[in-house]
């Protein structure tokens, strides 16, 4: 089966407060979309790479992973203004006879091969893609402004990350339609009927959004 894995790096990561797009913010000595990268093209489940890199920096994105010795790289695209338009973008890059696409946030720098496991081997098993999950350990409310509207019942819910991976036709089928609200690409999956496998996720897979998340994950490197 050949995986392909989409690198979802198009994110202008406005909350760092940075001079560039958030892919290209130094995490320890190198840019962060080089972490995933790396991980990526080491982890022996993908056969091939594209990246979704912010509009204008497709050359510094394919310099870097010729830098870091990333063959597997197949290509790089300009991102979209949302992240599922990004994805459809480079989705387009991913060849016919593709089994599966393995889709991840190159925010997420702390990939482990383990979950890259866990999501692809869901698929043997007969499921149209899985997530990884994290239980929620906060109680959970709805609100609608300041007030509380209700208490969730946190046993069924959980947090989800990247990397994500579906059949690959499954995958294309989900991203025909309108993309621009999906926050994840199991949510397009799920609501044409797909069935979707949580899996067990990472606490390290943290998400960098703000300048502290940056120092917090480098500290883990
Ligand atoms: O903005 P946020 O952190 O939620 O984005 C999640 C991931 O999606 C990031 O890795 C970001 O680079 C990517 N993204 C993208 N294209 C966009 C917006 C976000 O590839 N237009």
């Amino acid at each position: 089966m050949s995986v392909w894995a989409v690198l979802a790096a198009a994110g202008s990561g406005d909350r760092l407060g940075a001079d560039r797009p958030k892919a290209f913010v130094r995490l320890g000595d190198r840019p962060l979309l080089g972490e995933s990268l790396e991980r990526l093209e080491a982890s022996d489940w993908i056969d091939a790479i594209v990246i979704a890199a912010p509009p204008g920096w497709e050359e510094p994105a394919i310099l870097l992973a010729e830098e870091l010795g990333c063959g597997k790289v197949s290509a790089c695209v300009a991102g979209g203004v949302t992240r599922g338009e990004s994805v459809r973008l480079a989705l387009a890059e991913v060849p016919d006879d593709a089994a599966a696409v393995l889709v991840h946030d190159a925010a997420r720098p702390l990939l482990d091969d383990a979950v890259v496991e866990r999501v692809v081997t869901a698929l043997n098993e007969g499921w149209d893609g899985a997530v990884p999950v994290l239980p929620v350990s906060d109680t959970v409310k709805r609100v609608d402004g300041e007030r509380v509207i209700e208490t969730l019942d946190r046993n069924g819910l959980r947090t989800v990350q990247t990397p994500q991976a579906f059949v690959a036709q499954v995958l294309r089928d989900a991203c025909q339609g309108d993309v621009s609200e999906a926050s994840d690409c199991a949510s397009l999956v799920e609501a044409r009927g797909g069935r979707v496998k949580a899996v067990e996720g990472d606490p390290r897979l943290l998400k960098v959004t703000d300048p502290a998340d940056l120092d917090r994950i480098a500290a883990m490197l």
